[in-house]
């Protein structure tokens, strides 16, 4: 039944995004599926079954969503959320998004506002997050919000996660399944490339491609904390107001936006008009000319093409023969925002200050 409706749901959202590189419109089959990294399995009842127990028994899996792949614990069990942080190598106060099945369900651990229900109702299940206060009797692990009071919530629309989260019941704590500081995986493979898990549900690559948009949502409104796979358009044009943005971090509502955090190991200049000697390219609609290497986003400028390539094209250039990445401007509409915000903070100096 879950194999089915995993099948049919994953055609409707081939069918419904854009048209990638020969690398992501590939299917994975069976056969190269056993020739995998360690842990990876084909999402199929038993593989689902199989990361249900081991999250019940308090192990981290790796669990496909529409955004990134998330390392996945339960979030109500204190010592799997430690092995998260610790498997990440992920600073302590850095709190996690928690990944539950239905509205009903966060509702047993967050208070959600008229003003979230709406929120809720137009982009659930899908890459929006949303920090909402913690209800007194949240079961979640306080290590999970980072001994804050309130709690980062997501309902993800992954037919593999969906059908994982109602296997397991369970309210799920997973950040992105790369070690800290490493770029955000949106393949299983990329997933097993840096981190040893008993299980890592294959999903495909991630659709969307970049993390999910998450804004604080409370009595004085609403806040977008970091942009996301939901673009800030769309979430003003659903409240009919504009949303105020985040210009100024604080310890509390941005513990996890440390500057560098999405890099690559080479050396990233961005908005680049002109190319230096063994650069390779990163390019938005017509490339420059005169490259090593080319990833092109997107040839068409689309920026929704675009935010579902930047990982894997951030991946494929680090490993690529040249010894330094050059990035063409990006338009800021749309998801270009949240590709703009993963750009910068991947040429930023790796010692994290601005
Ligand atoms: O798309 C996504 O959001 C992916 C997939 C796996 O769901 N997850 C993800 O998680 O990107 P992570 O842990 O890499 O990023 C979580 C972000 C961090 O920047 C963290 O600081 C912020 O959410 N966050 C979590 N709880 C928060 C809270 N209570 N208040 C403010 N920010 C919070
Ligand atoms: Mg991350």
């Amino acid at each position: 039944m879950v194999e089915a409706k995993i099948k049919e749901t994953n055609r409707e959202l081939a069918s419904r995004h854009w048209t990638r590189g020969p690398e992501h419109s590939k299917p994975v089959t069976m056969e190269q599926s056993a020739h995998h990294k360690r842990g990876v399995r084909e999402p199929v009842n038993a593989a689902i079954k199989q990361a249900s127990e081991l999250l019940h028994a308090g192990q981290p899996i790796g669990l496909p969503t529409e955004t990134v792949y998330g390392l996945a614990g339960d979030a109500t069990n204190d010592d799997a959320v430690a092995s998260i942080f610790e498997l990440k190598k992920r600073p302590h106060f850095n709190p996690l998004i928690v990944h539950v099945a239905s509205v009903e369900m966060a509702q047993t651990l967050v208070t959600l506002s008229p003003l979230a229900l709406q929120l809720a109702d137009r982009f659930w299940p899908g890459p929006l997050t949303m920090v909402l206060p913690r209800r007194p009797d949240c079961p979640v692990s306080l290590l999970a919000s980072a001994g804050l009071d309130t709690l980062a919530i997501r309902i993800p629309g992954h037919p593999v996660a969906q059908a994982l989260l109602q296997e397991s019941g369970l309210p799920l704590a997973a950040p992105s399944a790369n070690i800290s500081g490493n770029i955000s995986p949106t393949t299983a493979t990329h997933v097993a490339d840096q981190l040893d898990l008993p299980i890592i549900l294959d999903g495909g690559p991630c659709t969307v491609g970049v993390e999910s948009t998450i804004l604080r949502v409370d009595e004085s409104g609403v806040v977008l904390l970091r942009p996301g796979g939901v673009a800030l358009e769309d979430v003003e044009s659903t409240l009919g107001q504009p949303v105020e943005t985040l210009t100024k971090p604080d310890k509390i509502t941005a513990p996890g936006q440390m500057l560098s955090h999405y890099a690559p190991s080479k050396p990233i200049r961005l908005n680049a008009v002109g190319l230096a000697d063994g650069e390779g390219l990163l390019a938005f609609g017509e490339p420059l000319k005169g490259a090593k290497v080319v990833a092109n986003l997107s040839a068409a400028s689309n920026t929704t093409e675009a935010a579902a390539n930047l990982f894997a094209m951030m991946h494929q250039l680090d490993a690529a023969d040249c010894t330094a990445i050059a990035v063409m401007p990006i338009l800021t509409e749309g998801l270009g925002q949240a590709i703009n915000d993963r750009l910068g903070r991947a040429a930023a100096p790796k010692d994290g200050k601005p």
